[in-house]
């Protein structure tokens, strides 16, 4: 088998687009397929459509080596690997929307020539059922686990690469193996469904990690300990670990909130209660609507007050919204008649479609003007270098919420704000220091 086997990826998403750029680095050939004519020509020109670091360079580099196309076709006649990388959205039921992967099944046939491995999120039992439905298909599931905003770099340094496979199938997976093998990582070789699990199981362990420490935060704030010790300690637990113990206004993203609810439903469907899932689910929600409270505390009724929003996307790095904590905040605030300011370094376009209703400033400046609050909803790394005492005299009272614990509350205090984090001591009512007078102490 040749080293550089060509690839087929079909739907270049987030998932598909770093894969096709990734193993192109790795020396692949890569035929990559997407329904989306415009997003292809986009593709072609050289221009990616989504905000990832590093994509660019990588795309740039390997141009030679990828074929973008609308044309399936293609694929299937250079690869005999075809990795699945086409969204699977929840449905109005919360279940995953299997509907691009069944289209992707409807163009392929059961010649035991061509194996489809499964990138996409799907629900255990899926492989199963393609495989029921077309005899003969060779079928791999090897779930993708990059994050957005360092995805090339996860790619390329993977903890584990997982591959579910039957063992007539042993020759599709022995080949994904040998894809990944130059990156090292630890191989899990399983069955399908073990290798499905492990993907929604992973993702709900992280999304209940933080819905876990968001609650020991929330207790945090009133029993006067400060969240950000408190999992400082907990972290050097080598059983427990430091990572995905921040605190904030809750996850969001196209992964943690549609697994979860996905793997609920499945669990659900399949006659067990996830009972401790249904709890991550409501503090998640709730988490993200704490901040109102917060930000009552100061001002009182919202009505008719104006509250700045700073940063919009679901985490820094990236340009996607999906159930971003900043749609129900904004929402939220909408609701208790305030008015809302928004800015965003990225996401300043896909905001503008989702959030009509919030006025879109360029910097951080025009969009704290005469507001009587901000709320940092982002931890976007431009915020950490601000003059908060400039832009305090900006607002019409400084009052901050970092629902990220992501700035010095000594810093924002001494220029003037009243601060308040989450999980961290609270703010007493009117400690604010008049903008001007204080030392800002940066
Ligand atoms: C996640 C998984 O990490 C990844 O393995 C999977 O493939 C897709 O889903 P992603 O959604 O890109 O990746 O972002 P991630 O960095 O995991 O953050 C998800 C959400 O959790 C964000 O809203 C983030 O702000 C929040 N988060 C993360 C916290 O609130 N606290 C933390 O400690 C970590």
């Amino acid at each position: 088998m040749s080293e550089n086997e060509p690839l087929g990826i079909i739907g270049v998403g987030w998932v598909g687009l770093v894969s096709a750029v990734c193993f192109a680095e790795l020396g692949h050939p890569i035929k990559a397929v997407d329904i989306d004519a415009e997003k292809v020509a986009l593709l072609r020109e050289g221009s990616t459509p989504i905000h990832e670091p590093r994509l660019d360079e990588l795309l740039e580099r390997n141009r030679d080596r990828i074929l973008f196309t609308t044309e399936i076709s293609e694929a299937l006649e250079a690869a005999r690997l075809l990795f699945c990388c086409v969204d699977t959205p929840p449905t109005y039921s919360g279940d995953a929307d299997l509907s691009r992967v069944r289209e992707v099944v409807a163009n392929l046939r059961g010649d035991g020539e061509h194996a489809l491995v499964m990138k996409s999120t799907v629900p255990v039992g899926t492989g199963a059922s393609i495989v029921r439905g077309l005899a003969g298909l060779p079928y791999v599931s090897c779930p993708e686990f990059l994050k957005e905003g360092s995805a090339i770099d996860d790619f390329m340094n993977p903890d584990r690469v997982v591959i579910g496979a039957a063992t007539d199938d042993a020759w599709a997976a022995d080949a994904v193996a040998a894809a990944y093998a130059p990156l090292g990582a630890a191989l899990v070789r399983t069955d399908v469904a073990s290798a499905e699990m492990v993907k929604l199981a992973s993702n709900a362990f992280l999304a209940t990690k933080i819905s876990f420490i968001n609650e020991i935060a929330n207790v945090s704030e009133e029993v006067g300990a400060d969240v950000a010790e408190v999992a400082r300690g907990m972290g050097l637990d080598e059983r427990i670990g430091a990572a995905f113990l921040r605190p904030g206004i809750g996850f969001g993203g196209s992964c943690f909130p549609k697994d979860i609810s996905a793997l609920k439903l499945l669990a659900g469907n399949s006659g067990y209660h996830f009972q401790l899932l249904n709890a991550v689910i409501e503090v998640n929600e709730l988490q993200k609507r704490r901040v109102i409270g917060k930000l009552t505390k100061h001002l009182g009724s919202l009505a008719g007050k104006r509250v700045a929003l700073l940063g919009l996307a679901f985490k820094p790095d990236t340009d996607d919204m999906r159930e971003a904590s900043s749609l129900v905040l904004a929402a939220r605030l909408e609701g208790e008649g305030a008015s809302v300011s928004g800015y965003d370094p990225v996401a300043a376009a896909t905001a503008a479609e989702l959030l009509p209703g919030v006025e879109l400033a360029d910097t951080v400046e025009a969009a704290l003007e005469g507001a009587d609050a901000a709320v940092l909803v982002t931890e976007w790394p431009e915020f950490a270098h601000l003059d908060w005492a400039l832009l305090g005299a900006k607002m019409a009272n400084p009052l901050l919420v970092d629902g990220r614990n992501f700035l010095d509350p000594d810093v924002l205090r001494a220029a003037g704000f009243a601060y308040e984090g989450i999980g961290r001591p609270a703010a007493a009512l009117g400690d604010a220091e008049p903008i001007g007078t204080a030392d800002r102490g940066t």
